[in-house]
C-alpha cells in the first residue's frame, strides 16, 4: 500500500500521464531550461526549442547523458510564424503529452521608447507562438485522453504595468486564454496550468534591461510541476503568492499605480 506512494511511483505516473515527448519553448536558458532538467528527471523525453543551438545541443547532451532520456534540439525563432512549422514537425511520430511554452521576453520603457516591430515580436513570442503551439499540438493531446499545456505567464499577468505596458498586456492574455484552455479541455483528460512566477533568478532582468533579486528557478518549476493537473493557476513563492491576492483587492486605477512602481523599483538608476 506505502509503495503506491513512493517518488519512484509517483514519478512513474507523471510520465505515464504526460509522456513520452514533452516540447519544452524557451529551453536554452532559465525557467524552459529548468523545465527540460526536471522533465528528464522524471523519465521523459524533450523537444528542447530556443534560438541558441550550442545551449540546446549541450543541454540535449546532458539530458540524454544524465537521464538516459532521448532529446532532440529545434532551433526556432518564435517571433516568426513558420517557426512554429519545424516545432510541430519535430513531433512528428513522437507521441507529445507535454508542452511547454516557456520561451518570452519583456520590453522595458514607456510604449514609444521602443519601435512598433518590437512590439510585434514580443506579443509573436509571448502570445501567438503559445496559442499556434496549443492549437498544433491540442488535437494530438485530446486524441491521447491525456496530456498538458503549461503556459508561462507572470506575476505581470494579474496587474497593468506602465513601463512593461505590452509584457503585462501579453501576460494577461496568456493568463486568460489558460484558464478557458483549463475549463475546455479539463473533462477530455488535458491539464492546462498557467504558471505565474514573479522575480526569478534567470537572465529574464538581463534582456528586460531591469535589475531584481529572484527566486531560485528550481523550486519555480518544482511548483508547477506539483501543480499540473491540481490547478489552473499557480503563482510561485509565498510573498508572490500575498502579492497577487492584495492585488486583486485594489480599485484597478489604485493597481495601475501599484503596477508602475513596481517597474520603477526595477529599473536601473540613469
Ligand atoms: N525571470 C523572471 O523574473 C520571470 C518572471 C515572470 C515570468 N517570466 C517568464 O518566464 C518565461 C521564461 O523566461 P526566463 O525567466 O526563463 O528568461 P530567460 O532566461 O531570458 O529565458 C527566455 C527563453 O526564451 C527564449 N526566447 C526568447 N525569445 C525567443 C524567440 N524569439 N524565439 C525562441 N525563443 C525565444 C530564450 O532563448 P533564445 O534567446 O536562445 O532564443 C530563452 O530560452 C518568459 O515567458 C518570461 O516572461 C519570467
Amino acid at each position: 500500500m506505502l509503495a503506491a506512494h513512493t517518488p519512484e511511483v509517483a514519478m512513474k505516473s507523471f510520465a505515464h500521464r504526460y509522456g513520452p515527448w514533452a516540447v519544452v519553448t524557451g529551453a536554452s536558458s532559465g525557467i524552459g531550461e529548468q523545465f527540460a532538467r526536471q522533465l528528464a528527471a522524471r523519465g521523459l523525453h524533450l523537444i528542447v526549442v530556443a534560438r541558441r543551438r550550442a545551449r540546446l545541443d549541450a543541454l540535449a547532451d546532458e539530458l540524454r547523458r544524465d537521464h538516459g532520456v532521448e532529446a532532440v534540439s529545434v532551433v526556432a525563432d518564435l517571433s516568426a510564424a513558420e517557426a512554429v512549422d519545424s516545432v510541430v514537425g519535430a513531433t512528428t511520430g513522437r507521441d507529445v503529452g507535454l508542452l511547454v511554452n516557456g520561451a518570452g521576453f519583456a520590453l522595458t520603457g514607456d510604449l514609444l521608447h521602443h519601435p512598433l516591430d518590437a512590439h510585434f515580436k514580443l506579443l509573436d513570442v509571448n502570445t501567438r507562438a503559445p496559442l499556434m503551439l496549443a492549437h498544433r499540438l491540442g488535437p494530438g493531446l485530446l486524441s491521447r485522453g491525456c496530456g498538458g499545456v503549461i503556459n508561462v505567464a507572470s506575476l505581470a499577468g494579474f496587474l497593468p504595468m506602465p513601463g512593461w505596458a505590452n509584457y503585462a498586456a501579453s501576460k494577461a492574455y496568456l493568463l486568460s486564454l489558460s484558464e478557458a484552455l483549463a475549463y475546455e479541455w479539463r473533462a477530455r483528460g488535458v491539464d492546462v496550468l498557467a504558471l505565474c512566477p514573479g522575480a526569478t533568478a534567470t537572465e529574464f532582468a538581463n534582456v528586460a534591461g531591469i535589475e531584481h533579486a529572484g527566486m531560485a528557478v528550481e523550486p519555480v518549476v518544482a511548483e508547477a510541476l506539483a501543480a499540473l493537473g491540481r490547478r489552473d493557476v499557480v503563482v510561485t513563492g509565498g510573498r508572490n503568492r500575498l502579492v497577487a491576492a492584495l492585488t486583486r483587492l485594489l480599485p484597478r486605477r489604485r493597481r495601475t499605480a501599484v503596477g508602475a512602481k513596481v517597474v520603477a523599483s526595477m529599473r536601473p538608476a540613469a
